[in-house]
């Protein structure tokens, strides 16, 4: 059977992105972001790929991602990004060896309920101007208190988020990156502060650990610097096929709501992907896809299960040919802005309908 869409995940451009990222923060240890699916490129593939290209921790958003990562026997430090929401989860999370992130009071009152001998592994989230998760930078000596009054939690260190990084006019990240250095002065424990953004945009971002997602999937995460500028290699390919190529007139209109009109006669190309799969509905006409290395654009709306293609550019193409959605050439972050939106969500929309297809070193499945 031939998949209709498939997502090609390169795991060696995962492992080359990640030395990448060491190269541009050599002296930062690697919190690799594998949540959400690996950002929807699959996330016990990823994680294994970035184990073993040494990856220091890896970090998922809750404890159901790191359950399905232990469960695959990646035994890397796996940090919960979100950390714990019942007693249950806390002693779970203890018991697989987790790094739990504590953001709030009611956190610490949930870790206490824990056996005083437990071996807890913890990192302070501090709200250093995000203001969505974290502690108030004032709460830093009550917090170093909390750690003397118990021996047996092991503090891996103290971070915090950045609102800005992706914005190199904003001076938002400097006066984050000051408040919770200044807040730290002189306080024992590891830092991390830059996601991708921040650690290639603002070296003093570039802590003890840097938590890198998208730049590890090959992805540029600045509006002015491209992935390729910066030696990323996407690490996904989305493909469909031509299931339909028809020659309509000037003045027809294609698909729902007669969006596309014709402006000549021309070749219209049928594609077996739609919104089903994850290519949202808010896509606009003009919107690049790759049909024989040629850019060609969108002509009409999404629908559930098709998408339809102004062919001029190609008008040789045939039904059988592969469509490139994004991947190598067509960048997915330069796609995501004709739907407004970004790479972030257009890897985590794909659907279960998508087929999955794991390339590892050399290229081999
Ligand atoms: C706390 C935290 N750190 C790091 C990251 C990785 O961010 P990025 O994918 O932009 O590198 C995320 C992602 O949202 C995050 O929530």
């Amino acid at each position: 059977m031939i998949p209709r869409v498939t997502a090609t995940v390169d795991l060696s451009a995962v492992q080359h992105n990640l030395q990448v990222v060491r190269t541009l923060a050599p002296r930062s240890r690697v919190m690799a972001a594998v949540k959400a699916a690996a950002y929807g490129h699959g996330a016990v593939p990823v994680a294994r790929a970035l184990e073993a290209a040494g990856v220091d921790a890896l970090a998922v958003a809750c404890l159901e991602e790191a359950m399905e990562l232990r469960q695959a026997h990646v035994q890397a430090p796996i940090a919960l990004l979100e950390g714990v929401i019942s007693s249950e989860e806390a002693a779970l999370a203890v018991y697989e060896r987790l790094q739990v992130v504590v953001h709030d009071h009611w956190q610490l009152a949930l870790l206490d309920e824990l056996p005083e001998s437990s071996r807890l592994s913890l990192w302070f989230k501090l709200d250093s101007g995000m203001h969505r998760l974290g502690f108030p930078l004032s709460d830093v000596p009550q917090l170093q208190r909390v750690l003397r009054e118990r021996p047996n939690w092991k503090l891996c260190g103290w971070l915090t988020h950045l609102a800005c990084a992706d914005e190199p006019g904003s001076d938002f990240t400097a006066q984050q990156i000051g408040a919770f250095d200044a807040a730290l002065q002189g306080v024992p424990g590891a830092r991390s502060i830059g996601n991708s953004a921040g650690l290639i945009a603002w070296p003093q971002a570039r802590a003890d650990w840097v938590r890198p997602g998208l730049a590890l999937y090959g992805c540029s995460p600045l509006p002015d610097r491209s992935a390729q500028s910066l030696g990323l290699r996407p690490a996904m390919k989305l493909e469909s096929r031509l299931i339909a190529v028809r020659w309509f007139e000037a003045g027809e209109s294609i698909g729902y709501g007669r969006r596309y009109r014709c402006p000549a006669r021309m070749p219209i190309g049928v594609v077996a992907v739609g919104y089903a799969d994850g290519i949202h509905r808010a896509f606009a006409d003009g919107t690049p896809v790759l049909v024989q290395g040629q850019r060609v654009p969108f002509a009409g709306r999404v629908s559930m299960d098709m998408i339809t293609l102004d062919l001029r550019a190609v008008p040789q193409a045939q039904v059988g040919d592969t469509v490139q959605l994004w991947g190598p050439g067509l960048p997915a972050e330069e796609v995501a802005a004709h739907a407004d939106t970004i790479a972030y969500e257009l890897f985590c929309g794909l659907t279960q309908r998508v087929h999955f297809r794991h390339l590892h070193a050399a290229g081999e499945d």
